[in-house]
């Protein structure tokens, strides 16, 4: 009996840690086939012969995203969307610019953890632990500084320098999607009753109103 609680723990431990990130590839490679009709855990497969080297590559890294928005930053995503060989292998990349005073708002990668590192500037970034605590985990990063955000947390950068920061991050995921706060809560289609917000952050509706609007 002992030992079948045991077992158990153990099975159901390998089976929360399996589910961490993306699913081991069952052969050497899966490259996407966008045009599949089939719905899988991923992407369907293309005939392996037919792949190319251009299936693995992706060129453009090197320009910086345009930050003239509303934060002030610019993330350029190469997940399996921009390099279908990706499909199945459990990894990919951004790169992120922030203009000055430029921030990444507050957001979560439901599938993947994520680590980063400064190529130019001074970059502040954090992450808060669930709940009860709430606790604030955060730092000032400099060029070469590394930097990892735990999976699911929520998180955000903001750029304290003079100057452009450029950061390149690599993510536990070929699809890491992206939950932002202000977007899910506030922009919701159809919109999330003022009432229901208004109670959760402790904010007069008008205001409330007031903030869906900008999303
Ligand atoms: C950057 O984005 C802004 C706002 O969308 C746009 O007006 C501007 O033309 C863009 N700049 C470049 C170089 O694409």
């Amino acid at each position: 009996m002992v030992y079948t609680i045991l077992l158990l723990g153990l099975l159901s431990l390998f089976f929360y840690v399996a589910l961490a990130s993306d699913n081991s590839p069952l052969q050497v490679f899966c490259v996407a086939d966008p045009t599949s009709q089939v719905l899988v855990n991923g992407l369907a497969c293309r005939n392996p012969s037919m792949v190319q080297a251009n299936d693995f590559f992706f060129s453009g890294l090197h320009m910086a995203g345009n930050t003239s928005n509303a934060v002030g930053s610019k993330v350029t995503p190469v997940s399996v969307a921009q390099i279908p060989g990706l499909n199945t292998l459990g990894v990919s990349m951004v790169r992120i610019d922030y203009a000055p005073m430029g921030i990444n708002p507050p957001h979560t990668h439901p599938r993947a953890t994520e680590i980063l590192i400064i190529l130019e500037g001074s970059l502040e970034v954090g992450f808060v632990t669930s709940n009860p605590n709430n606790r604030l985990i955060s730092k000032v990063l400099q060029k070469g500084d590394v930097f990892v955000f735990p999976i699911n947390l929520i998180h955000f950068q903001r750029n304290v320098g003079n100057g452009n920061v450029v950061a390149i991050a690599a993510l536990s995921s070929q699809n890491p999607g992206v939950n932002a706060i202000a977007n899910v809560v506030f922009g919701a289609k159809p919109d999330i009753s003022t009432d229901v917000l208004a109670k959760a952050f402790q904010l007069d509706k008008n205001i409330v109103a007031n903030i869906q609007s900008k999303f």
